[in-house]
């Protein structure tokens, strides 16, 4: 992932986070006055939707460069700088969407946000998973993010002792005018890292999902999005 480096383009290559980010609060509504720590929250997508509700927001990000554009695209949060993938501060609820799929261990990151928690509080989770990216993983195998399903996100939340009280997978078909595009989307959003294939295999790769993935408009991309509601357990 490059998102501090390409936090400028982000938003212009977003879209479908901001549709999940946005779905995710009106799935999960907190309580207008209710203050929430949200993580990961690059430039302000799931923050507005948040403010919007009337919630109070702890915008936090890892990245300098995320935080600086969120602060100014959403300056009724309250930013700052923070790691969400080790102990956190203490917070009465959390909110994320689009991270922990990036956590090398996100049963640990899990127990840490657990830790932050009172017993009961909040946790509005959005991340993706299975089938998000399916055509182009088909292609190019899995990496640099380890996929999990539905089933192996819960069992995640429940062994870091959430209860989940409703969840849904939210499936949208993206159409980009060629897989060149959709590939310089994903590049421009931050989400590609070290180049995996040769100059060749790329230059094929791309006929390929332009062959397999054609619609009278273009190519389809399917993305695709776990959201949660859950609370810590005692
Ligand atoms: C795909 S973006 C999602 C941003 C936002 N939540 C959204 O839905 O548009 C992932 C964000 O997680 C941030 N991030 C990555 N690793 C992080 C970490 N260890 N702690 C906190 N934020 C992190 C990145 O800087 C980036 O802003």
């Amino acid at each position: 992932m490059r998102f501090d480096q390409r936090a400028d383009s982000y938003d212009a290559h977003a879209a479908p986070q901001k549709r999940f980010a946005e779905a995710l609060a009106a799935f999960a509504p907190l309580r207008r006055g209710a203050r929430v720590t949200e993580l990961g929250a690059g430039t302000g997508f799931l923050t507005a939707a948040l403010l919007a509700q009337g919630v109070n927001v702890d915008a936090t990000d890892s990245s300098p460069a995320m935080v600086a554009i969120g602060r100014e695209a959403v300056p009724a949060a309250n930013w700052s700088v923070h790691n969400a993938f080790g102990p956190i501060e203490k917070a009465n609820a959390i909110a994320s969407t689009g991270l922990l799929h990036w956590a090398a261990d996100p049963a640990a990151v899990l127990k840490h946000w657990r830790a932050a928690l009172p017993e009961g509080g909040r946790l509005l989770l959005g991340v993706p998973c299975d089938p998000c990216l399916n055509e182009l993983r088909d292609l190019i195998g899995e990496g640099p993010v380890r996929w999990r399903d539905e089933s192996q996100w819960l069992a995640l939340l429940k062994g870091a002792k959430f209860d989940v009280h409703a969840h849904g997978v939210l499936e949208s078909e993206e159409i980009y005018p060629s897989a060149l595009d959709f590939l310089r989307s994903l590049h421009r959003s931050g989400v590609t890292g070290e180049p995996r294939l040769s100059a060749g295999e790329l230059r094929s790769m791309i006929r390929d999902y332009d062959r397999l993935n054609a619609r009278p408009e273009g190519v389809v991309a399917t993305w695709a999005w776990l959201l949660v509601d859950a609370t810590a357990r005692g």
